[in-house]
């Protein structure tokens, strides 16, 4: 189980996030909704520890994971991978060696900065990319890769940290709707396949109802909704993302860029990304 009790975080005197309070129990897939600024980057980022708490805690199990320090918080760093709209990679870094910097914090300082990985590490790293079907891209420098294939790399990094939890802050926010299917199929098959906890950021309400069996809606750094996508109703929508200034209620297309490939002309499904391949990951 994993917590956040009272998490807090001040800019100065703002309140991006606003005493929250979560229980995840290990292998959900949750889906944080709400307006731009209304804490949602802040909160992932303080779960990674890329940011701390000004005041709360975070758990996961017996571990007080806010109070972590030195190899044990590189250690808690490693089991939460990070995705973000942007993908970072190292543009000039071919795929393979991409996927491979995900296991730096598996190995050894020296054998780390040589950049030298092994024949294990390489294997693990190509079977990565089968199963995100972009194996074809391997030996290509990333950044001349398109959007959706360089969030697909950036997935097969975080898979060879074995995570146990995947955080990804507005994964398809950069990428057109087929794009986006295959990157949140990719994030649904890891949850269900090896029980990986995803939290994952959207910018879309029709994407988290469609994947996420949990949903969070922040506004104004506080927790406002928190339930399945059966209870998001219009009236929690609107407390969601509160209705605009001529008084009117938020319009659930508003945020939605559909992701419903099925009104795609048929040219555009490129056969190989249609779906993902029904490979496993052993020994990742
Ligand atoms: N590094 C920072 N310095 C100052 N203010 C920040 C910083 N990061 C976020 N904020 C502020 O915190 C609030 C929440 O931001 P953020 O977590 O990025 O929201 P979201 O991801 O929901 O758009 C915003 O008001 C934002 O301006
Ligand atoms: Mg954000």
């Amino acid at each position: 189980m994993f917590q956040l009790k009272n998490v807090t975080r001040r800019f100065g005197n703002r309140l991006a996030v606003d005493s929250v309070n979560i229980d995840i129990p290990q292998s959900q897939m949750v889906g944080i909704i709400g307006r731009s600024g209304a804490g949602k980057s802040t909160l992932l980022r303080m779960i990674n520890r890329l940011a701390d708490p000004s005041s709360g805690s975070i758990h996961f199990g017996d571990v007080e994971v806010s109070a972590l320090r030195g190899q044990a918080l590189r250690d808690w760093q490693r089991n939460c991978a990070m995705i973000f709209q942007q993908f970072n990679l190292v543009p000039r870094l071919d795929v393979l060696t991409n996927v491979m910097l995900g296991r730096l914090n598996h190995r050894p300082t020296a054998l780390s900065l040589l950049n030298i990985f092994s024949r294990d590490e390489r294997l693990m790293a190509i079977a990565a990319l089968e199963r995100l079907g972009i194996e074809q891209t391997a030996m290509q420098p990333a950044g001349t890769l398109s959007g959706g294939q360089q969030q697909r790399v950036a997935i097969a990094r975080a898979l060879m940290q074995n995570p146990k939890m995947v955080l990804a802050d507005e994964p398809i926010a950069s990428l057109d709707p087929l794009n986006a299917k295959i990157v949140m199929d990719a994030l649904r098959d890891i949850n269900e396949r090896e029980g990986i906890t995803v939290i994952t950021n959207l910018h879309t309400l029709d994407t988290a109802r469609q994947y996420c069996e949990r949903i969070i809606g922040m506004a104004a750094g506080k927790v406002v909704f928190d339930g399945t996508p059966a209870q998001l109703t219009a009236a929690a929508v609107h407390e969601i993302y509160g209705s605009d200034k001529d008084g009117a209620g938020i319009d659930e297309s508003m945020t939605s860029t559909s992701i419903n490939v099925a009104n795609l002309p048929t040219g555009e499904l490129a056969p190989q990304s249609a779906s993902l391949k029904p490979l496993t990951l052993a020994g990742i």
